[in-house]
């Protein structure tokens, strides 16, 4: 399908950003498809990520939702996928990665509010988000083996980092699907809510509380977190030290330890 081959955006935007002061909200609009991740989705993914630092300079967190209700993402396109060789794939493989790699290094943090379906693909996206907030009536899973596939979007990467690799294996090997309960058991899920508005008002109330924090200690923070994740324990650890310094270059750190010290609330710029 020349959608699985292409990221040229068509007239209707299939990926959305509004502005709500602090909050960014980023949404994945292709209900009809359960918003499955087309290549145009991804580009879109990949381009709004990587300029949102410029585009809105005043963000201080991105909620990351899927449009219509059933779906946060059903997974990949698999009807754009059915008609790749093996190298259009990878070359989706490599756009997915490029979309999730985007979303890591955003230096505000982004939440996967999750309503309904995150599966395969949309999983893997939900993974490169810094947190995954859900509501009751989610399902999570890597159905990938039922198709004869394999993740390809950072799954067998993220996927053990965030429940362990016991528990990956399973979910891999199984493809079965989890509900709420087990997901936030298993940590992949960081907070659950009743329904979809409780889960934007929860999100954006994390937001209001991260933006009354440093930007620059936020973002050192995020950028060791995620460039650690994974590293033998020398190589995380000094990738911190490097983050700990670098906040000592910043004006913040002069301003919150000096309003520490003279009992007062910090100003940061
Ligand atoms: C394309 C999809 C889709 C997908 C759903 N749809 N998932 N289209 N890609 N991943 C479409 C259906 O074809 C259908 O369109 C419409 O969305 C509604 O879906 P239904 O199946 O009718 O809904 P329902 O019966 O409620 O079942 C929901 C569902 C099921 C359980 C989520 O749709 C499903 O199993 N989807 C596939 C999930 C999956 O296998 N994901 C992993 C994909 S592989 P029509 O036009 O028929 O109404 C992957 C690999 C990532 O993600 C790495 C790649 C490199």
């Amino acid at each position: 399908m020349t959608d699985a081959a292409t990221s040229t955006p068509t007239s209707d935007p299939v990926v959305r950003v509004e502005l709500d002061g602090v909050v960014a909200v980023v949404t994945i609009d292709r209900p009809r498809a359960l918003n499955a991740l087309s290549a145009e989705v991804l580009g879109e993914l990949e381009r709004i990520f990587a300029n949102l630092s410029t585009d809105a300079p005043g963000t201080r967190g991105v909620l990351l939702v899927g449009a219509g209700g059933r779906a946060f993402v059903a997974g990949a396109d698999i009807r754009a996928m059915s008609s790749l060789g093996p190298a259009e794939a990878a070359e989706l493989a490599r756009l997915g990665h490029r979309a999730a790699a985007a979303i890591e290094a955003l230096p505000v943090p982004v939440i996967a509010c999750v309503d309904g379906f995150a599966l395969g693909g949309g999983l893997e996206i939900a993974l490169a988000c810094d947190v995954i907030y859900a509501t009751d009536a989610s399902q999570f899973g890597q159905p990938e083996v039922h198709l004869g596939l394999v993740p390809g979007f950072g799954g067998t990467v993220r996927l053990p980092r965030a429940v362990g690799l016991a528990r990956a294996k399973e979910l891999i090997y199984t493809g079965r699907r989890i509900g709420i309960d087990e997901a936030v058991d298993s940590g992949l899920v960081v907070r659950r809510f009743p329904d979809r508005d409780a889960l934007l008002d929860g999100a954006r109330k994390t937001v209001e509380q991260i933006a009354a924090n440093s930007a620059s200690a936020v973002g050192i923070a995020k950028r060791v977190l995620v460039d650690a994740a994974g590293r033998p324990t020398d190589a995380a650890s000094a990738l911190e030290i490097g983050g700990f310094e670098e906040a000592f270059r910043t004006e913040d750190m002069h301003e919150g330890v000096a309003a520490f010290l003279e009992k007062r609330e910090p100003r940061f710029t």
